[in-house]
């Protein structure tokens, strides 16, 4: 079925966002900024934790999994609000991908992947809030070093 092959495929770009925020908190981390690169630590385990979900499904419904090759992240920004910027867009895309799987779900009538797909779709709209509100905070306190010091003590306390 296409939906189970396009989930086959989600669990490769779930593991490619995870190596491109642990690439962003690599980036962090050079930068002293070790809230925020603690911060895309967690993420970037969530987005394991993903790919994990779908691994995990695709074995109950008795579907042999493939991995595929993970491209290389880029691993230089000019600032920490392209760095986060650049996060928000890459969560738009993969919220678009899984409402193309959903749409396929849908399609066939698989309501067992329907169910799975809701627990992704709400997920994926906390995600993008989340990268937002970053993305405007740091447009916000624009240049101002002190404010971004604050941010970075903030998003470190993420649990
Ligand atoms: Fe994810
Ligand atoms: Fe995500």
């Amino acid at each position: 079925m296409n939906t189970l092959k396009k989930m086959n495929e989600q669990i490769n770009h779930e593991l490619g966002s995870s190596y491109i925020y642990l690439s962003m908190a690599a980036y962090l981390t050079s930068k002293n900024l070790k809230g925020m690169a603690a911060w895309m630590h967690k993420q970037a385990n969530e987005e394991r934790e993903h790919a994990m979900k779908f691994f995990e499904y695709l074995n109950e419904r008795g579907q042999a999994v493939e991995l595929l090759a993970i491209e290389k992240p880029k691993n230089e920004w000019k600032t920490p609000l392209e760095l986060f910027e650049d996060a928000l867009k890459h969560e738009k895309k993969i919220s678009a991908l899984i409402s193309a799987i959903m749409e396929t779900a849908i399609i066939e009538k698989d309501y067992p992947s329907i169910a799975i797909l809701q627990w992704f779709v709400t997920e994926q709209v906390e995600e993008e809030a989340n990268a937002s509100e970053i993305v405007e905070k740091l447009k916000m306190i624009g240049e101002h070093k002190g404010a971004l010091l604050m941010i970075d003590k903030e998003l470190g306390a993420r649990q």
